[in-house]
């Protein structure tokens, strides 16, 4: 019986090290997708039309993105941005940006 969980738990360990993987590049292509806007960092070449979101504090950031995801703050490309990410990624996008220097 041992053996078999054994064996099970080495079956499974790769496909969780693999679950994370993706996440983590999940993760990552969004970061890139929101600084080909907000800026490398999250600092906005253009904070006159695009606001920074770097150092801006995690609690903002989610409640921004939750806003935009919900239609109760308008904007196109922001709503369609809400749109595709859970409430997963907007809690690790918004750590992420909240802790980028200003
Ligand atoms: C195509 C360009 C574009 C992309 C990509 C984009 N944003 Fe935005 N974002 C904007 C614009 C423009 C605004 C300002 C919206 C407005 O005027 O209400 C904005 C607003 C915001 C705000 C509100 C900031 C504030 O100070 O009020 C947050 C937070 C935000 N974006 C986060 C993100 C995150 C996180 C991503 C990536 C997942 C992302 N954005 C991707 C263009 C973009």
């Amino acid at each position: 019986m041992k053996s078999v969980l054994l064996c099970l738990l080495f079956l499974l360990s790769p496909l969780q090290a693999r679950a994370g993987e993706k996440a983590q590049t999940r993760l990552d292509e969004l970061k890139m997708n929101c600084e080909t806007c907000h800026g490398v960092g999250g600092v906005s070449p253009v904070p006159d039309q695009t606001p920074s979101i770097a150092g801006k504090s995690e609690r903002f950031l989610v409640g921004q993105l939750e806003a935009f995801r919900a239609g109760k703050r308008r904007h196109d490309t922001m709503g369609l941005m809400g749109d595709t990410m859970s409430d997963d990624e907007i809690r690790a996008i918004a750590r992420h940006f909240a802790r980028m220097k200003k």
